[in-house]
C-alpha cells in the first residue's frame, strides 16, 4: 500500500489522530528537515508526517528547508505527498473556511533553494511541470470533500508569494489579473521539489482570510488563527477519508 506523507502547514503542526510509531531525526544532504518526521498510523494507513514550520511553529515560509523536508520524506519511504496549506482568498468564492484543491500554481517567490538539480551534475534535467499537482491524488481529496459535504472548490490557481509579509491590495489585484484564486507562501518550491523526486503531490488549501483589499478591514493574525482553529477538524476529516480510499 502506498505510504503517504502529510506536510502540515500553519495550524497543523501536529496531527491529532496520528498513532505515532516512530519519531525520525533524519539528516539529508540539504540539512535537517523542519522537525522530526513522525511515522505512524492515520485513518488505518501508514503515514509520515512533517510540520512544515517546525513544531512548535517557528520557521517562516521563506526559511523552510523545503529540500530537506522532501528529501527526508522520500528517504523514509514516502510514495506520495498530501500538503496542507493555509491561504488567503482572492476569488469571491474563496471566503474564510473554504477549502480548495488547486489544479495550477504561479510561483512569485525568489531566492529560495528550489531544485535538487544543481552543483556538479552528469546532465542537466528539466522536469515537466505543466500540471504541478497529481490528478489522481487531487481527485481523492475532491472525492473526500464531496463525501464530507464541505464547502470547497475543485480547481483553483494558487499564487505563491515570498512573504513573510502579506501582500498589498494592488499586488492582490495583479495576482487576480494573472488568474490566481488563492494566495499562500509555502506552495513553492515544495510542489516542484516533489516533482523532481517523482513524488505525486496534491494540496489541500484552507482559506483563512480574504486576501489584502478583499474585505473592508485589515488582515489580523487573530482572524487567521480563528479560521485555522475552525477549519482544522475539516482538514483532518478530508485527509482521513482521502487516505482510507487509497
Ligand atoms: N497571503 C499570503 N499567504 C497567506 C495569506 C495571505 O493572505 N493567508 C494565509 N497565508
Amino acid at each position: 500500500m502506498t505510504v503517504h506523507a502529510i506536510i502540515g502547514g500553519t495550524g497543523l503542526t501536529q496531527l491529532e489522530g496520528l498513532t505515532i510509531t516512530a519519531a525520525l531525526n533524519v539528516d539529508t544532504p540539504y540539512g535537517a528537515p523542519s522537525a522530526p518526521l513522525l511515522r505512524g498510523d492515520f485513518a488505518g494507513r501508514e503515514v509520515l508526517f512533517v510540520a512544515r514550520h517546525g513544531h512548535p511553529h517557528r520557521i517562516p515560509p521563506h526559511q523552510v528547508n523545503y529540500r530537506a523536508n522532501l528529501w527526508a520524506l522520500k528517504q523514509c519511504g514516502a510514495q506520495a505527498v498530501l500538503a496542507v496549506n493555509a491561504v488567503g482568498g482572492i476569488h469571491r468564492q474563496m471566503g474564510a473556511g473554504h477549502l480548495c484543491v488547486p489544479h495550477q500554481l504561479i510561483d512569485y517567490t525568489f531566492g529560495r533553494e528550489q531544485t535538487f538539480f544543481e552543483g556538479i551534475l552528469d546532465h542537466v534535467t528539466h522536469v515537466d511541470f505543466s500540471y504541478p499537482y497529481d490528478e489522481p491524488l487531487r481527485q481523492r481529496l475532491i472525492d473526500a470533500l464531496r463525501a464530507e459535504q464541505f464547502a470547497h472548490s475543485e480547481r483553483g490557481v494558487y499564487a505563491c508569494t515570498q512573504g513573510p509579509r502579506l501582500e498589498t491590495a494592488a499586488e492582490i489585484d495583479r495576482l487576480e489579473r494573472d488568474g490566481c484564486d488563492i494566495v499562500g507562501m509555502t506552495g513553492m518550491p515544495e510542489a516542484a521539489l516533489a516533482r523532481e523526486l517523482e513524488l505525486p503531490y496534491a494540496c489541500l488549501a484552507l482559506v483563512v482570510n480574504p486576501a489584502a483589499g478583499r474585505s473592508s478591514g485589515l488582515i489580523s493574525m487573530a482572524d487567521i488563527e480563528r479560521a485555522l482553529g475552525d477549519g482544522i477538524d475539516q482538514i483532518k476529516a478530508v485527509l482521513g477519508r482521502a487516505l482510507s480510499a487509497a
